[in-house]
């Protein structure tokens, strides 16, 4: 069954509500069980505060975040960081730390800060808008809604003649991707997960 939803930018006072979200939506995406471990209500409780700090920088100033709306109800979420905004200054990343320590543990801030390190080197050399995070509520997957916020992410950037660029770590999303103009640049292992690096080049 597709969902009908409607996609517009979140306001700042949705911002948690978005962080649980995709939480919820990523609790069990490979490179979350590999820094998280195999807790469910822990791994979910972790990235729920990890998403509220990145949240709260793409919807200050870095950028923006689409969520898709059922009636009144937050069921996905898409982040996006405007270019030159997607590499963290030293500063940011310093205020970060303590919000990782905090949510994540000691083990768990490693593995991700490894991450973070491994998408950087990868990260496209040219201008782009950069996805993510991208998160449909578990029970409301494969019903359209990821797709709803991809049409509109994608419209903003041809209306902006800009490219685009991600890091996923299933399989299965890359198709997703492709249908929406995006073609895998790289692959890498990173904390052992296989991660595919996608571009969307701008349109003429
Ligand atoms: C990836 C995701 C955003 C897609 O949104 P969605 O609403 O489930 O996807 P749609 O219904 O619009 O499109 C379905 C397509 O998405 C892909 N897909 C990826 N994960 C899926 C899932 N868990 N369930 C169903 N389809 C999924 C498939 O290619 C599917 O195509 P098919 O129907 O031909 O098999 C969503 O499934 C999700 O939140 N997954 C877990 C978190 C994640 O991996 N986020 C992306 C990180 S880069």
């Amino acid at each position: 069954m597709t969902a009908t939803v409607e996609v517009r930018p979140i306001a700042r006072s949705e911002t948690s509500l978005a962080a649980a979200v995709l939480a919820c939506g990523m609790r069990d995406n490979p490179l979350h069980v590999a820094a998280l471990g195999n807790n469910l209500a822990r791994r979910e409780r972790g990235l729920a505060g990890v998403f509220r700090a990145f949240l709260a920088l793409e919807v200050a100033s870095k950028g923006m975040v689409l969520g898709a709306f059922e009636g009144s109800t937050l069921v996905g979420v898409c982040g996006m960081m405007r270019p030159g905004c997607c590499q963290l200054a030293p500063t940011e990343k310093f205020a970060l730390l303590p919000r990782l320590l905090g949510n994540c543990g000691a083990r768990g801030t490693l593995k991700l800060l490894a991450q973070f390190g491994n998408w950087s080197r990868h990260d496209h050399p040219e201008p782009h808008w950069h996805l993510g995070p991208v998160g449909v509520e578990r029970e409301r997957q494969g019903r359209g809604i990821g797709s709803s916020l991809l049409r509109e992410f994608c419209r903003r950037m041809d209306e902006a003649g800009a490219a685009a660029w991600l890091e996923t770590d299933k399989e299965i999303n890359v198709s997703f991707y492709r249908r929406h103009g995006f073609e895998v640049a790289a692959t890498d292992t990173v904390n052992g997960v296989p991660n595919w690096f996608m571009e969307r080049p701008a349109k003429a």
